[in-house]
């Protein structure tokens, strides 16, 4: 046999072979919403994983069996670290002893809309200073075509070992739905592409051992670009319907009869619903790292631009639709008490980031309402600099009008229905009820 084939074969050989016979030690780097059900899915399969993350307090927590993560309970996590299977550190020294690892750090965007791939060059450079032959390094965070071999690739090629025989890298996109009750990590089907043949065979076969389905594509880009295309469709549908949404509210049409209607289709539809924008670490930013890219290439993305404008107006339909409906009342929006029921960006969740509740209140407080809001997943937020408290839902009956902004699935809805004087309702969650103070966006 050459040489160059049993090299191949021996670092890959002995990786297979660890993977296989759960000897390898899991590295995941990032413990969020991503990262923590990942470990938690690894370490279930009978790994021991240990997760890096820059945050002190989650990797305390983490080793006290301690959730901070929707998804995982502490009756999960716990047992796992008691039993030595999941630990936590801030300590990167930790990836000598690591046989793979998983980033999954954030990548937001900038102000101007680029992408910030800082913290994934930040974690590679702490991957790349405890390097060694025969590692498998999977990106995960979500990310413009291109990143693993262009960006990831040269920072751990500088150790002088060769990818697809001494090390190996993939892409797989994470696809996980935080609050999804009925899929999760363990059953998303998870797509990877390496940077070599070698490369996407020891990543299929790495997640094939904790993962009920694994996908593998020919090329980390086409991963990359399997994520952007599922998170792209998705706004630019929601984009569609806000936008009809929109038309409909001028043409005194109901949205939501219309889309139930269309959705009894049996084939060529799949029903998208309007809202009061767009919210979460993905579907807002995601495919603007696609049109960041494409641009280089001197492509316009136009569509994502067009829909990320309609989506980004929601908010200020949103508080049109109060204004109007306030003034109707004969109330100015300026003094009025406006309650807000749920702040997170989706139902059932935590997670506040990119929430448009922030800005539907922030232009609310800005025309001189006086805002209250319930949301039992978020104690307090601030808008503008300023710290707000929630409050029960029994305070919306002291308000001028209720906005229902996150349609978590714990709110008595009779119970507003009753109390209220007037509900802008922008996600449909009183579809049961009839009456004139329910404004519907
Ligand atoms: N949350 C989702 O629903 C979701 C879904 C699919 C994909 N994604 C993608 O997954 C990635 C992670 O998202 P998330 O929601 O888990 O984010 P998150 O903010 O919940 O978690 C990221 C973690 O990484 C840590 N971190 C930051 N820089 C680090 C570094 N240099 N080294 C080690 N740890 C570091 C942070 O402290 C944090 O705990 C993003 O690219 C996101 O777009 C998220």
């Amino acid at each position: 046999m050459p040489e160059t084939t049993a090299s191949i074969d021996s670092a890959a050989r002995v990786l297979e072979q660890r993977i296989l016979d759960r000897r390898a030690r899991v590295g995941v780097v990032g413990l969020g919403y991503v990262g923590l059900p990942l470990a938690v899915e690894f370490a279930r399969a009978g790994f021991t994983v240990t997760g890096i993350d820059i945050s002190a307090d989650k990797t305390q927590r983490v080793n006290k069996g301690d959730s901070y993560v929707g998804d995982i309970s502490s009756a999960t996590l716990a047992p796992l670290v008691k039993a030595g299977k999941l630990t936590a550190t801030t300590d990167f020294s930790a990836i000598q002893d690591l046989d793979t690892i998983n980033i999954c750090v954030p990548t937001p965007l900038r102000k101007t809309k680029d992408p910030d791939m800082s913290y994934i060059v930040s974690a590679c450079q702490e991957i790349a200073a405890h390097f060694h032959a025969g590692m498998l390094v999977i990106l995960e965070s979500t990310t413009y075509p291109g990143t693993t071999d262009e960006l990831v690739l040269p920072m751990l090629a500088k150790s002088g070992l060769t990818v697809g025989t001494d090390f190996f890298l993939c892409f797989s996109p994470e696809r996980v739905d935080p609050g999804n009750p009925k899929f999760q990590t363990v059953n998303i089907p998870k797509v990877v592409g390496g940077v070599t043949p070698a490369c996407t065979e020891i990543g299929r076969l790495f997640y094939s051992q904790a993962l009920e389905h694994v996908v593998p594509v020919s090329s980390t880009q086409v991963a990359e670009m399997v994520k952007l295309l599922e998170n792209t469709f998705r706004m630019i549908n929601i984009g569609l319907v806000n936008e009809l949404a929109v038309m409909c509210g001028r043409m005194g049409i109901d949205v939501w009869e219309v889309i139930d209607a269309a959705a009894t289709k049996p084939f060529g539809f799949m029903p998208f619903y309007p809202g009061p924008g767009l919210g979460g670490h993905c579907i807002p930013i995601d495919p603007f790292y696609l049109s960041w890219k494409t641009r280089q290439a001197g492509i316009e993305a136009r569509f994502i631009e067009l829909a990320g404008y309609i989506n980004g107006q929601m908010p200020h339909f949103v508080v049109e639709k109060v204004q109007s409906a306030l003034n109707q009342r004969g109330k100015p929006v300026m003094g009025s008490r406006i309650h807000v029921m749920g702040v997170a960006y989706k139902r059932n969740i935590d997670d506040l980031r990119e929430s448009p509740a922030l800005d539907v209140m922030m232009l609310l407080q800005r025309l001189g309402a006086r805002l209250s809001y319930s949301d039992p997943f978020v104690p307090s937020l601030r808008i503008d600099g300023t710290d707000v408290t929630a409050s029960p839902e029994e305070t919306s009956g002291q308000a001028d009008c209720t906005v229902i902004v996150t349609d978590h699935s714990t709110f008595d809805y009779a119970g507003l229905v009753a109390r209220s004087c007037l509900i802008v309702d922008t996600r449909n969650a009183l579809k049961a009820f009839r009456d004139q103070k329910i404004v519907r966006l």
